[in-house]
């Protein structure tokens, strides 16, 4: 059976940008035979805001929603996130999406895919805080893609998003390779 690995879309806004850069970026991520990816797109997923009574790492869920997201995550053996920046962090349903589980993340390698002003670095490095916090196998090579204006059209969306970000192509690749060398 081929390796799933996840692409997290970590925008869940309407009219994001997001939904784009990550279909994009899957187009652009390293190949193997043995592995497919596959979108995950938190906005499917409306979680509420954490409510389970017991912490993640005991794995007693009580909600159909966090049962069903756990196996939704637990499922894939990686994971590569591509979150926007808000306000110099990640969005706040990225973290709560994280927050409800702790053991399906665990030990499983990750690439971190950032957007904004300034490439969303505060967002990246932020993110990275947390997987190192949940023990995760974090990729060195952290794409972090910059927005200029001229790139967006009237209805603030980007014109053409792989022309706009062609030249991070190569990080998105090591990046995703990085993922698959620790499998
Ligand atoms: C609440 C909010 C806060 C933002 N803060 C930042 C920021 O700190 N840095 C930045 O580069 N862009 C910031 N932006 C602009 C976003 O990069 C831009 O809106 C982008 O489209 C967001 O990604 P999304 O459309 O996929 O949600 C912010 C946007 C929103 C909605």
């Amino acid at each position: 059976m081929k390796k799933q690995i996840a692409v997290i879309i970590g925008s869940t806004r309407p009219g994001r940008i997001g939904q784009g850069i990550a279909e994009w970026a899957l187009t652009q991520l390293d190949r193997k035979d043995d592995v497919e990816y596959e979108i995950v797109d938190l906005k499917d997923w409306k979680l509420p805001i954490l409510d389970e009574p017991m912490p993640p790492m005991m794995h007693q869920y009580q909600y159909d929603h966090t049962k069903k997201w756990s196996a939704k995550i637990e499922q894939y053996a990686g994971y590569i996130f591509v979150t926007p920046e808000y306000n110099a962090g990640y969005p706040a349903g990225l973290k709560n999406a994280i927050d409800y589980l702790y053991t399906e993340w665990k030990d499983k390698p990750v690439a971190i895919i950032s957007y904004g002003w300034s490439g969303g670095a505060s967002s990246s490095s932020q993110l990275r805080q947390v997987f190192e916090r949940i023990g995760m196998k974090i990729a060195e090579t952290r794409p972090q893609l910059v927005m200029t204006k001229d790139m967006f059209n009237d209805q603030h969306q980007i014109a053409n998003v792989g022309q706009s970000f062609s030249k991070y192509a190569n990080d998105i690749k090591q990046a995703s390779q990085e993922v698959l060398e620790q499998l």
